[in-house]
């Protein structure tokens, strides 16, 4: 064996994160989904739960839209059209129809002169954030802002960076104005909807505060948000945290094909020259290939769809299952965050009672996430439950019925 020695290397790294309680662990396989049946949504078989039939609790598929049949019948239709994969990145030969549609589609959902697309949102921020830093930029991105932010900001070394707190809008004053005279450019960076704990940044007042500084700085202030949790499934129409908080546009939108729009890949929409440079520069949009025709096929039947009154209505149910969980959940007695997102987080605030938890939610047939210290803070151990729009009030009820038993035996 040549590499043994790295071989044994790497066992005990995976070893440590297994002490430290952080891996990842065993992945569930699901081996069968059963198509929603009366009052039931639908149903997940999975590998090693001989016939036990699971409720999901954590997917994002906010919208219920990767089981649609609408949606399902758009990308079967474009495969026939245009095959299974592109072929060859976007500047050779792997830009197709679909491809140029979503873009414009996208734009116009989100009111943008521009967007373009990528194999995933985690490429996007990164995409998109490394080729605007220059040796004289200086990013500033809030504490809790996702892994790809993080990664990003390492990936093109700003002349400076710094965090501010979450969510603190004095702080993040702080910060910009002790940039001033030092940096030509900032990014300001953060999350649309935080994903461990359904929260959302002020965009409002983020906006405010990036304009009013803006002509102190000579190639100004740009606000970059990744709002992959919000786009599709909050603001009143779906268009994200920048509806909801009715903060204008910002500079510079990323968000998910992957999660509430219920397909794959990601996306960034901005004015028309940001987005012709990003074309120019971006390595993971010049190099990678782009997501398939059809994917991008199924997308555009989605964004038709929200468009429309059937969007509303999947919206509203989204919002009503969501409170009526909420709700539930309070008159057991349990500790939640409260909001408008269908993220819905338990704190149990104990490390083993979180995965005793988890443990007992999978034996009564519900998937729910365990997070711990360190992806969430000491003490904040958290389940974190997600609504979709193919949940019923009778998968609610369920759920809370398996939560309530846990109440009166633990
Ligand atoms: C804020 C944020 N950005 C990006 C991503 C990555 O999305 P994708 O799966 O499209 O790469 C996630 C997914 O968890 C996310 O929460």
């Amino acid at each position: 064996m040549p590499i043994n020695k790295l071989g044994n290397i790497l066992n005990c790294s995976v070893s440590d994160l297994r002490k430290k309680g952080t891996a990842k662990g065993k992945e569930f396989i699901i081996e069968k989904v059963i198509k929603p049946q009366g009052e039931k949504g639908p149903r997940y078989l999975l590998k090693g739960f001989e016939g036990k039939e699971f409720i999901k609790m954590n997917s994002n598929s906010y919208l219920g839209m990767s089981l649609r049949e609408e949606i399902v019948e758009a990308e079967e239709k474009a495969v026939r059209e245009f095959g299974v994969g592109p072929g060859a990145v976007r500047f050779i030969s792997g830009s197709l129809k679909p491809h140029r549609d979503l873009e414009k589609k996208l734009s116009a959902f989100h009111g943008r002169e521009e967007a373009m697309i990528f194999s995933a949102a985690y490429v996007t921020v990164m995409g998109t954030i490394a080729p605007l830093v220059t040796p004289d930029t200086v990013i500033i991105s809030d504490e809790l802002n996702h892994n790809c932010i993080i990664n990003a900001v390492r990936l093109s070394r700003p002349k400076d960076k710094t965090i501010f707190k979450h969510l603190d809008v004095s702080d993040l004053e702080e910060k910009i104005k002790s940039y001033m005279g030092k940096a030509k450019r900032i990014i300001v960076v953060t999350d649309g909807i935080f994903s461990m704990r359904g929260d959302y940044a002020p965009l409002d007042k983020i906006n405010e505060i990036v304009k009013k500084h803006d002509d102190k700085f000579e190639e100004n202030i740009v606000l970059v948000v990744d709002d992959s949790h919000g786009v599709g499934a909050f603001g009143k129409t779906g268009r994200g945290t920048e509806e909801y908080t009715n903060c204008g546009k910002v500079d510079i939108l990323i968000g998910t094909l992957g999660k509430a729009f219920g397909v794959n890949g990601g996306y960034v929409t901005s004015s028309a020259n940001i987005i012709t440079f990003l074309r120019e520069t971006a390595p993971m949009y010049i190099y990678s290939n782009p997501i398939t025709a059809s994917e991008a096929a199924a997308v555009i039947r989605v964004l038709e769809m929200l468009e429309g009154k059937q969007g509303d209505s999947i919206l509203d149910h989204l919002r009503s299952m969501t409170k009526k969980f909420e709700k539930g959940l309070l008159d057991l007695g349990f500790e939640i965050i409260v909001s408008d997102h269908p993220i819905v987080p338990v704190l149990v605030r104990n490390t083993e009672k979180t995965a005793e938890l988890v443990k007992f939610l999978i034996e009564n047939g519900v998937l729910a996430t365990g997070l711990n210290y360190p992806v969430v803070p000491k003490g904040d151990e958290t389940i974190r439950f997600q609504v979709n729009a193919d949940h019923t009030a009778f998968d609610i009820d369920s759920v809370l019925e398996v939560l309530k038993k846990y109440k009166e035996t633990n």
